[in-house]
Order: C-alpha cells, then sequence, then structure tokens
C-alpha cells in the first residue's frame, strides 16, 4: 500500500513527504540543509543533540521548537529552519556542546558558522570529545547487534564504555561506532576495539613482516600441512601451541574448550594436557579477551591465544594499549580463518530442526565446501550451510576478516586438501613459532581462499552501505588517531 502524502511549508516553500516522514527528510527533499550531529539515516532518531532544532506552526498558529529529525511531517505544517528563534536555539547549544568538548573541531567550525566563538559556560574536562550524541552506541546495537558499548554513570561523568570499564568481551572490531562518530572520538578505542584501515596499516607494520596481499594479508610464508596430533584438519593448531608451550615461548595459552555439551568457553591452559584438551573448532564466538588482563593480573607475561579474526583484532587492540604499561608483554597470536560463527543456543535449535540430532551429542561439528556436518557415534548427518542463516551470530555479516590478517600465524582448512591446514606465516614470532615442527607438508591453493577472503569483504561492504550513506555527505572520511 502507497504511503499517505502529506503538503507542508518549509522556509515559505511547499513540499509533499511521506505519512511518517520527518521534517529533516522533507526538508532534505527541497535541499535545505539542516545541521546535525546525532542523526544517521540507518539508525532511530535519538534526539539528543538537539541542533537540528527547527521552529513549526501547526494548524492553531502555535508556534514551538521542535527537533526536525524526529518530529514527524504534518497536513498544513509550516516549518522555519533559519527563524531567530532557531538560530538563537542552536546557538545555545552549540556554547552548550563547546562547554562540554572545546576541542573538537568539528563543534568549533560548526560553532563559528553561528558567529559562537567561545562558550559562556563552565568547561570540564578540556580533552573531553565525547558529546554523547550516542551514534557509537546505537549502531553497535541496532545494526552490528552486538552491544558492545552503553552509555554509563549520568550527568557532567555520563559516557560511553564497555561494561564496568573493562576490556570488552563482545565487541568484534568492525570500525561501525568509530565510522559514525560526528567527533572521533578516542575514547572509542579505550575498552572496545573499531579496526579501520589505518589501524589494520599501523598493527602490520608493527607486529607483522612479510609480503601484502589483498585477500591474504601480510606473510611470509604460506603452507600446507598435517600434525600427528589429531584435531580438526590438521591439526595444526593445536601442534604449534604445544611446542611453543614445550620451548618456552609462552607459559599460558588462551584456548577453546567444550563445557558442557557443545557450549564452550575460552579457558587458560598451562599444560600440554590442557592445550589438547581444546583442540577441535567449535564453530561459536566465545567470549575471551577478559583472560588477557586475567593472565596478566596473575603475573603471565608470555602468552599465546587462539581466536577467529575478531579476537585477533580485538587482541592486537589489547596488546599495543598494554605494551605502553608492560612493556615486556610477549603475546602470541594464532588466527583461525573464519566466514562466520553461530550462537550455541540457536545452532542447537537449528541442527535439531534440519537434521533431528542433538549438538550437544557431537563428536565433532565441521564447515566444509558449503556443509555443515556433526559426527554423533561415527556417523555423519549434514545439510547446507546457507540453512544455519538463522543462527549466524549478529555481527558477523559486517566482518571483513576472512583469514585473520592480524595474527602471527593463520590456520584454516579452505586451500588445503582434507586433513591438512593451510598456515600463514605473518610475522617473526609466528616464523619462530612454525620452525623445528614436525609437520607433512602439502600443497595449498592461494585461490581458493583469495575467493572466500573476496567474498566476506563484499558482503561487509554491501553490509555497511546504508551506514556510510549520509556520512558521505555530512562529513569528510574519518581521521583517526593512532593510540587508542
Ligand atoms: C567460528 C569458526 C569459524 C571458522 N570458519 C572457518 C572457515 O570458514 N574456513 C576455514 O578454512 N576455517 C574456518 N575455521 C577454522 C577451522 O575450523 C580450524 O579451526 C582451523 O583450520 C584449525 O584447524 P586445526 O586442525 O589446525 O585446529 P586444532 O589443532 O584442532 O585446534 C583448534 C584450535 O582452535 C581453538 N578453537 C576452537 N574453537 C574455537 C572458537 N570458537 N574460538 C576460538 N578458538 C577456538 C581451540 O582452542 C584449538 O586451540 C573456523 C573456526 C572457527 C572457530
Ligand atoms: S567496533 Fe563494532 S562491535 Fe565494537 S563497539 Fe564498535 S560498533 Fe560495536
Ligand atoms: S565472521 Fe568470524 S571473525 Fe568475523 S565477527 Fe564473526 S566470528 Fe568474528
Ligand atoms: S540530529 Fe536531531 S537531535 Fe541530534
Amino acid at each position: 500500500m502507497e504511503a499517505k502524502e502529506v503538503t507542508l511549508k518549509i522556509d515559505d516553500v511547499e513540499v509533499k513527504a511521506n505519512q511518517g516522514a520527518t521534517i529533516l527528510d522533507a526538508a532534505k527533499k527541497l535541499g535545505i540543509n539542516i545541521p546535525t550531529l546525532c542523526y544517521s539515516s540507518a539508525l532511530e532518531p535519538f534526539g539528543a543533540c538537539r541542533i537540528c532544532s527547527v521552529e513549526v506552526v501547526d494548524k492553531r498558529g502555535r508556534k514551538r521548537i521542535v527537533t526536525s529529525c524526529n518530529y514527524p511531517v504534518e497536513e498544513g505544517l509550516v516549518v522555519y529552519t533559519k527563524s531567530d528563534k532557531v538560530v538563537k536555539t542552536r546557538k545555545v547549544l552549540l556554547e552548550l556542546l563547546l562547554a562540554r568538548c572545546p576541542n573538537v573541531t568539528k563543534l568549533q567550525d560548526m560553532a563559528r558558522e553561528y558567529g559562537v566563538e567561545k562558550t559562556r559556560f563552565w568547561i570540564g574536562d578540556e580533552q573531553e570529545d565525547c558529546i554523547l550524541c550516542g551514534l557509537c552506541s546505537r549502531v553497535c546495537e541496532e545494526k552490528i547487534g552486538v552491544s558492545a558499548i552503553n552509555f554509563a554513570k549520568r550527568g557532567v561523568e555520563r559516557e560511553v564504555t564497555a561494561p564496568y570499564h573493562e576490556f570488552s568481551n563482545d565487541c568484534i572490531g568492525c570500525g561501525a561506532c568509530a565510522i559514525v562518530c560526528p567527533t572521533k572520538s578516542k575514547k572509542l578505542r579505550i575498552n572496545n576495539y573499531p579496526t579501520l584501515p589505518e589501524d589494520v596499516e599501523r598493527i602490520e607494520q608493527r607486529f607483522l613482516n612479510g609480503i601484502k596481499d589483498e585477500e591474504l594479508g601480510v606473510y611470509n610464508d604460506i603452507f600446507a600441512a598435517k600434525s600427528s596430533i589429531g584435531g580438526q584438519d590438521g591439526g595444526v593448531a593445536t601442534a604449534l601451541l604445544v611446542s611453543g608451550m614445550q620451548r618456552g615461548l609462552f607459559d599460558a595459552a588462551i584456548v577453546v574448550q567444550r563445557v558442557e555439551g557443545y557450549r564452550a568457553e575460552a579457558v587458560v591452559a598451562e599444560s600440554v594436557d590442557d592445550i589438547l584438551k581444546a583442540k577441535k573448532t567449535k564453530y561459536l564466538r566465545v567470549k575471551m579477551m577478559s583472560k588477557i588482563g586475567e593472565l596478566l593480573n596473575k603475573g603471565k607475561k608470555k602468552i599465546a591465544m587462539v581466536g577467529t579474526s575478531c579476537e585477533v583484532r580485538a587482541a592486537r587492540k589489547i596488546q599495543e594499549a598494554l605494551l605502553e604499561k608492560f612493556p615486556d608483554l610477549e603475546l602470541t597470536i594464532i588466527g583461525l580463518f573464519c566466514f562466520e560463527s553461530f550462537d550455541y543456543d540457536k545452532l542447537k535449535v537449528e541442527t535439531k530442526k534440519l537434521m533431528g540430532i542433538d549438538l550437544d551429542q557431537a563428536e565433532k561439528t565441521q564447515i566444509h565446501k558449503g556443509k555443515y556436518i556433526v559426527t554423533i557415534d561415527g556417523k555423519e548427518y549434514s545439510t547446507s550451510v546457507r540453512d544455519l542463516t538463522k543462527a549466524v551470530e549478529n555481527g558477523c555479516v559486517y566482518c571483513d576478516d576472512f583469514t585473520a590478517k592480524l595474527a602471527d600465524v593463520s590456520v584454516g582448512s579452505v586451500g588445503s586438501e582434507d586433513g591438512y591446514s593451510t598456515v600463514i606465516v605473518r610475522s617473526e614470532k609466528g616464523k619462530k613459532l612454525t620452525e623445528n615442527i614436525d609437520l607433512t607438508r602439502g600443497n595449498v591453493n592461494k585461490e581458493e581462499i583469495a575467493k572466500l577472503s573476496a567474498l566476506k569483504k563484499s558482503r561487509a561492504k554491501k553490509n555497511f552501505a546504508p551506514i556510510l550513506k549520509d556520512l558521505q555527505v555530512q562529513q569528510p572520511p574519518p581521521v583517526l588517531t593512532p593510540k587508542i
């Protein structure tokens, strides 16, 4: 059914707009520019900054200041976007915003446009750069579906942060929050891990070495291999951990172990036995970043971890932050190729629905050549991986890294024959870890890996497009500070 149209006047020009549209939408149709700070067409309006204020006159002649980004159009509504009252309102709002964030260039520029050079109000923290527009937390919740950050505290202390100010266990480093942030706030990098191209570049330069390939990332060696351990594919991830621990390259490793049925958790392995207990893939996204802090608190400085691309991104960001405080921290990161992960409860439901079996009884799960295969009592059950869409974890469709490009060594199954793991060595640390280890080598097919990597990137690009839509018109591309 077609939406009903209403006619209104904006700055004395008549315009038709669909019922349900906002004044801001209608003004855009006329090419009238109304400033906004907390608005994105991809998100639900929030009405936090009020900078989009306009004056409306309703049918009864009553005049009011309203926020245009969330005020619905009405038949016969008269709107003024530049009246004296509007300008005065915006000036006061800009002064208030400048009092909170005196050194944010975007605000200074906007204020200057309104003839505001400085604020009359009390200035708190000169370094404050978050205007509390909530775009970051809303994009994370509404679009990415992760809710890694939110508002905390009240009054002048109000801020956006991960729960309890701790390293986020949920952030997947997709970067959406940093992209939408109108002030490019540095705070967004304290306990969450938005990873934009400039962050990737910096991390590669600092921690990796080798040639850079668009799809495979930076690498100095790539091969297929299997160990005698009998893991998920070639058991190389486990073999590397065992060898690294035996050679003293680290004394604790964060691995993922099944705890109840197929449900899995990140655990700290401090012995070869612990590492072996965690072999094989659990196709779940597991919270693990808090383990790094826990280990440091226990005095551990030589730590290894295994994780999917998002976990690797997070670990690198944490490593950068922690190296300032603990220069002797040695973090070895083994990345796993990852196209998507699944939510345990949903995967259990879908597995039952599609194949009539109990995921908790699985001896092994495998995603191979588009099939999801579950082995129970030696018998294989399978279905197309496409049937599992409902169980895919929130945010994976915004993730653009298939090969865990920031790891020291990445391991996956794509690109190798059955029973082998594909191994991409990306750093000196990775080189050392893969040396002197007993592995049977095989052939690797780089094109197969590149194809999936490109597919994952294009999926993320398509999903990011609506988030980026207004930013192209409203803001220059993000310029981020290199520190978190
Ligand atoms: C969610 C997920 C999706 C994946 N998708 C793909 C894919 O699309 N294509 C592809 O080629 N490879 C994918 N992999 C990687 C692949 O399944 C194997 O993990 C990899 O090939 C290593 O095999 P291996 O025999 O060397 O591992 P093993 O020697 O068996 O060791 C596996 C290691 O992975 C760790 N681990 C298990 N589950 C998780 C988890 N959920 N999170 C973090 N660490 C975990 C274990 O602790 C263990 O140390 C995925 C892995 C995960 C976790
Ligand atoms: S990087 Fe992505 S997941 Fe992390 S807080 Fe930002 S929007 Fe949320
Ligand atoms: S696709 Fe994999 S690496 Fe990316 S967010 Fe999902 S679980 Fe993390
Ligand atoms: S843009 Fe409308 S209230 Fe912020």
